[in-house]
């Protein structure tokens, strides 16, 4: 069952816009990510959320999408994310974050998908845009922001091609294709 929620949390960038998600919900997800490891068991991370259309439209301007795919902007209206959760690092807690906000953002979208849910995890960031447009205090280091929605587009998973390319491709009916390497290649030893 952890096999098929892993393969059903693929990163979704096209969503139903319309269908909203409640408050309640991200704070459901952001309880998965509380439970979650943490090195030192210090617990630094902190979160903002947002599930309404203004605050979600300002953060929208300061993501970038898939960097691969250059003729593709990102989702436009009515396909964008109904929902965000931002992962922050309290500096006040700790000066460092190792991997925890990977295991928080994986919580949470696992949990997402759960919910008949999907999203995107998302580090290309205009952090300083977003700092501004959220008056995030310098104390929070801006580590993640997890888009979430409805899934609009599917994504399948392919073997990476004896030419290593590890480029994701959209094909001509708009399906999401991500090569992944194969085990034998990923296992050195
Ligand atoms: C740490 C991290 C940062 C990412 N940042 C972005 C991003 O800024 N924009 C984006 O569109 N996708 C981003 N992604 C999504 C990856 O492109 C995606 O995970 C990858 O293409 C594999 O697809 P999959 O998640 O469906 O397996 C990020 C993923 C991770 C783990």
């Amino acid at each position: 069952m952890v096999r098929d929620l892993i393969l059903k949390n693929r990163s979704y960038r096209r969503f139903y816009q319309e269908a909203a998600i409640e408050l309640e919900t991200l704070r459901e997800l952001v309880d998965l990510a509380r439970l979650s490891a943490s090195a030192g068991n210090r617990q630094p991370l902190k979160y903002i959320l947002s599930c309404h259309p203004e605050k979600n439209a300002l953060i929208f301007q300061q993501l970038a999408w898939a960097a691969y795919l250059k003729d593709w902007p990102g989702p436009s209206e009515g396909e964008r994310p109904s929902a965000y959760i931002i992962i922050l690092g309290d500096t006040e807690v700790s000066r460092q974050f190792l991997c925890d906000h990977g295991i928080a953002a994986q919580s949470i979208l696992l949990g997402a998908t759960e919910r008949g849910l999907g999203g995107c995890m998302i580090a290309s960031i205009k952090v300083d845009g977003l700092r501004k447009a959220l008056s995030i205090p310098p104390r929070y280091e801006i580590m993640l922001v997890l888009a979430l929605g409805k899934p609009k587009e599917k994504v399948v998973i392919e073997s990476v091609g004896a030419d290593g390319d590890i480029k994701y491709w959209r094909d001509s009916n708009s399906v999401h294709h991500v090569p992944k390497r194969r085990l034998d290649e990923i296992i050195i030893g």
